[in-house]
């Protein structure tokens, strides 16, 4: 299915829940944020109906996201029921990596393809920190006992935040040279965290891969067609490092997705408020023609793109916590 500017929309990434067991600084407040009840919630079986339906419009790959999805009960029988629907190719999850070592092996088991780890300092102390309360070390045996069980390629997702982490960039990038990681490094986004986010804790993309470039020679690499992330590879090195320009970037031209957000709404674009909800009908006894119409209508009603820059951020800054929406 394509939308009215040309896009082949074919990525579905479903937020399971909002609840997480961190409160990383960049993504809530300190108190977390107010989550849904659990009857708010989509059930797993709504959930399944609904990538179902998806399937024959053109959705080949689903991310499942959060808050922590590893923290909602049972995920693996959802990874498992996903995977059997005809027509998705691609199965993925963006996780913290706490529950990781917990969960890899039953995942990989289940059908899940890859994940992606969310995780800014090797410091344990910093990383506690930017967390509030979390345990490096458990990520760290997380990421490994993934990388052991298939889940592969890891890719490492690092927000750099000036005064925070930032004198890690260094160390990040260098994990490429000797693991066959896929290091990402995300731009800072006034999303979420109201208390914390400005313009001079937030370094642009330019800035982070000039950083990373002090390291050696870095070659384009091309990864796939539509993702937000450039990809770059040192000599002979295992692994690639990756930028997400988040706040400056300019691949709306070729955003191939749609969100469902935990309390059951299509979200064209991160970007936008722009919602079509889908619960109410799902639990009014809709056809599964009435819901394709409504997954048809929400790529209808992808916006071109967004005109939010780093400059705009008071408008930015009212969109729902990431931890609603799943990134
Ligand atoms: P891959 O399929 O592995 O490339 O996943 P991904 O990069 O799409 O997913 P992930 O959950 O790891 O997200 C990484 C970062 O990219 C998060 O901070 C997301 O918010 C951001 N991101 C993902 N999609 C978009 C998008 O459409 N627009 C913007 N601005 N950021 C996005
Ligand atoms: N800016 C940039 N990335 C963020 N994430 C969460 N909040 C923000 C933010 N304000 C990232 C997490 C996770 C991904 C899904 O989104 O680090 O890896
Ligand atoms: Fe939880 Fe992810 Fe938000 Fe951190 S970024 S608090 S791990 S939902």
């Amino acid at each position: 299915m394509h939308d009215p500017y040309g896009r082949k929309i074919d990525y579905l990434r479903i937020s399971v829940t909002d609840r997480c067991n961190l409160r990383c600084f960049y993504c809530m407040p300190s108190e977390g944020v107010q989550p849904l009840r659990h009857k708010d919630t989509l059930t797993y079986e709504e959930i399944i109906r609904i990538v179902r339906i998806a399937a024959p419009v053109g959705i080949r790959k689903v991310r499942i996201t959060g808050g922590e999805p590893l923290a909602r009960k049972n995920i693996s029988f959802l990874i498992k029921s996903v995977k059997a629907i005809n027509g998705i190719e691609n199965l993925s999850l963006t996780t913290n990596g706490v529950l990781l070592e917990k969960y890899a092996d039953e995942l990989a088991a289940a059908g899940l393809d890859r994940v992606n780890v969310s995780l800014d300092s090797f410091n344990p102390e910093r990383y506690s920190e930017i967390t509030r309360g979390g345990s490096l070390d458990a990520v760290l045996r997380g990421i490994d006992r993934a990388e052991k069980a298939g889940l592969k390629p890891v890719r490492i997702n690092m927000v750099p935040v000036r005064g925070f982490n930032d004198r890690e960039i260094e160390d990040f990038a260098r994990i490429t040279l000797v693991k066959p990681y896929q290091v990402r490094f995300i731009e800072f986004m006034p999303i979420g965290a109201r208390d914390l986010w400005s313009k001079e804790k937030y370094i642009p993309v330019n800035e982070i891969k000039s950083v990373v470039e002090k390291i050696g020679g870095l070659t384009p690499v091309k990864i796939r067609k539509s993702g937000p992330a450039r990809y770059f590879r040192f000599d002979n090195a295992p692994g690639v490092v990756g930028f997400i320009n988040a706040v400056t970037h300019q691949f709306c031209g070729e955003c191939n997705r749609l969100r469902l957000t935990s309390d059951g709404k299509l979200r064209p674009c991160l970007f936008s408020e722009t919602e079509i909800d889908l619960k109410t009908p799902l639990r009014n006894g809709a056809s599964d023609q009435e819901i394709k119409r409504i997954i048809n209508l929400a790529i209808e009603v992808k916006p071109e793109g967004h005109s939010i820059g780093c400059s705009d951020e008071s408008s930015f800054i009212k969109l729902k916590p990431m931890s609603k929406i799943g990134g």
